[in-house]
């Protein structure tokens, strides 16, 4: 179950990014100004829609934008208070895969086929530990340990084809945690998996963090995972953040429209197929975002104001921010 973090300390600050892909319909604004934090050892789940820059964050953090067509024009990522955006190549290198690790969800795709468990979870144990030979071979049985693949010493003489589905993800996850990371990175695969895969995806995430105390950041556009997963929640439209705060704040209280809109589309045990909501209308296209709000063309309470600014941030309670022009300290106090 989710826990509060009550706001430890900091690992991962990214402020004002922005990361555009230059194309022939224009300049694509995928991430135009997010900013959030990441505490030591919670689960922050980025939510929203397909297209919204999800993705396109996370290869920022990582400096994997492909370039071109895609720049980081803007902002800092502050990794323990230091801008990667700033280092050289190859001190990016050691952050990638050692302090900061990405984690496939697809386990068929994520592993070499041609190589067995041992050299796989230990490729990245000589690269960022320089471990070699019994060394070596006694940090990737305890990786394996660590992931609970049973009698590791044995097992990690496998190809992947003679593992089963949830044993080829966990040794995926052996793999994202061999260098002690302090941020694992999960995005959500674009192909869908099975259920039962799903399921076993998410219960070796909280294996992992109670391991290892690993901070995550959870990438999914379905805000009912994010209710099981998830401590804290940024809410992502058109490149930017829209919400953000405790997963419980943003439950019981959703102050962006957008939130809202979401949360009402995650389907209920009790309710039939037929009375699932969507939400109405598209998101903007990112090269053609309209002048004030991105969401005001499918907001149920667009205002005039909303047309012609974007919103700024504003505080809904500790914690939890909205951009919403219906936050605004003087409309609230006009509503009542
Ligand atoms: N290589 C690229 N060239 C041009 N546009 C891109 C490229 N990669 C991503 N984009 C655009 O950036 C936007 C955000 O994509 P992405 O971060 O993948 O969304 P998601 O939230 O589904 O992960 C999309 O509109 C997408 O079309
Ligand atoms: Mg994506």
């Amino acid at each position: 179950m989710a826990t509060s973090n009550g706001g430890g300390d900091v690992v991962l600050e990214v402020k004002g990014l922005r990361t555009y892909f230059v194309t022939k319909w224009g300049v694509v604004k995928a991430v135009d100004g997010v900013d959030f934090n990441l505490h030591r050892g919670e689960t922050l789940g980025i939510v929203g829609e397909s297209g919204c820059g999800k993705s396109v964050t996370m290869l920022s953090i990582m400096r994997l934008v492909p370039s071109p067509p895609g720049h980081i024009v803007g902002g800092e990522i502050l990794l323990e208070g230091e801008d990667i955006l700033q280092i050289d190549g190859s001190e990016m290198q050691r952050v990638r895969g050692g302090q900061i690790a990405l984690l496939l969800q697809d386990p068929m795709t994520a592993l070499n086929p041609v190589f067995d468990m041992e050299d796989q979870v230990g490729e990245a144990l000589r690269i960022h530990k320089k471990l070699t030979g019994r060394a070596l071979r006694d940090q990737v049985v305890e990786m394996l340990r660590r992931v609970r693949i049973p009698a590791p010493d044995v097992r990690m003489k496998d190809y992947p084809h003679q593992l089963s589905g949830g044993m080829r993800q966990r040794v995926v996850g052996a793999i994202g945690i061999s260098c002690d990371p302090l941020i694992l990175i999960a995005d959500e695969p674009t192909t869908s998996l099975d259920a039962t895969i799903q399921a076993q995806y998410l219960r070796l995430l909280k294996d992992l963090q109670q391991e290892t105390g690993v901070a995550i950041i959870f990438i999914t556009h379905d805000f009912g995972i994010v209710a099981h997963m998830c401590d804290r929640v940024a809410v992502m439209y058109a490149g930017r953040i829209v919400e953000q705060g405790d997963v419980r704040q943003i439950f019981n209280n959703p102050s962006h429209p957008y939130t809202e809109a979401l949360i009402n589309s995650v389907p209920k045990m009790e309710e039939k197929m037929e009375r699932l909501y969507s939400i109405p209308g598209q998101p903007p296209a990112l090269w053609d975002l309209p002048k004030g709000c991105s969401f005001a063309p499918r907001c149920p309470y667009v205002h005039d104001r909303c047309h012609e600014a974007y919103p700024e941030v504003f505080e809904v309670q500790d914690g939890q921010t909205a951009a919403c022009w219906l936050r605004e300290p003087q409309a609230a106090a006009r509503s009542v």
